[in-house]
């Protein structure tokens, strides 16, 4: 029988892990609330909730903010050049290697494409997120430009509603991911965002 030897490296730093649990809370609920305020349309229970679905946003905003600023200030696994793999994109698009076995500690190379995709979504969701509050509901920072302004809603809700499908497509894809990853290469990979330490097998043992 093949034994396994597995080495291990402390890469997730705290405030990342603190920082990836408020993001992946926050989108979850506000897709929660988006999807049963809608469901449940027309209704003062229905209000309400778009209120507290606003006031999640702003704490997606937040959270967003602080990631941006750990990827220019924070430790080396945190920073923007662990999100940018140009090379390694091409070559996973090339071989067709999307699933290959992670050749670094640290985000999985040919995968960061998916978390910068993420990133652009979200910060587009807050910002027509943050038109949306001024205009339907006459709050935020954007309401001494947009308050009450009717007129534009479809401009900024049409696209607050397709990116909310990504988003869906993004946590769904994400999680099967890191399923696949971990019964494919036997290592316990989903772990690392809680623990901060990631495991990879050792060749030369
Ligand atoms: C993961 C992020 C988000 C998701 C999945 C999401 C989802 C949704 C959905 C499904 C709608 C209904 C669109 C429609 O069909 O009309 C909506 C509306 C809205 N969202 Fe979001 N949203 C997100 C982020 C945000 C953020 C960051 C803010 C504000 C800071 C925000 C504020 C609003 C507002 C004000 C509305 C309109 C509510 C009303 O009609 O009173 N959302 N959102
Ligand atoms: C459901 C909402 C979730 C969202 C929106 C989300 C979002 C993200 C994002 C944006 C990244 C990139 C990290 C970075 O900024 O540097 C990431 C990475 C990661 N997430 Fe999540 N996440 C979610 C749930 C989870 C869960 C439940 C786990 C399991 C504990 C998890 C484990 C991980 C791991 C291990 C990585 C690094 C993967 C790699 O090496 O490529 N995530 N996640």
């Amino acid at each position: 029988m093949e034994r396994l030897n597995l080495i291990r490296e402390r890469v997730y730093d705290p405030v990342l892990r603190i920082i990836h649990l408020w993001i992946a809370l926050l989108v979850l609920l506000l897709l929660l609330s988006g999807l049963i305020a809608k469901w449940i349309a027309f209704t003062p229970e229905a209000v309400m909730l778009w209120r507290y679905h606003t006031w999640l946003g702003y704490g997606l905003v937040l959270g967003l903010t602080a990631r941006t600023t750990w990827a220019l200030y924070g430790p080396m696994h945190a920073g923007w050049r662990q999100l940018w793999a140009g090379r390694a994109w091409l070559d996973a698009l090339k071989n067709r290697t999307f699933f290959a076995a992670p050749t670094r500690f640290g985000l999985h190379p040919s995968e960061t494409v998916i978390y910068l995709a993420f990133y652009l979504m979200a910060w587009l969701l807050a910002l027509t997120g943050l038109a949306l509050a001024a205009i339907a509901q006459g709050q935020g920072p954007l309401y001494a430009w947009l308050g009450h302004d009717v007129l534009l809603r479809p401009w900024f809700g049409v696209p607050h509603a397709v990116l909310e499908d990504g988003m869906l497509i993004f946590v769904v894809v994400h999680l099967m991911a890191l399923i696949w990853h971990e019964r494919r290469h036997g290592m316990p990979l989903a772990q690392a965002m809680v623990s901060g330490y990631q495991y990879r097998k050792d060749a030369d043992v």
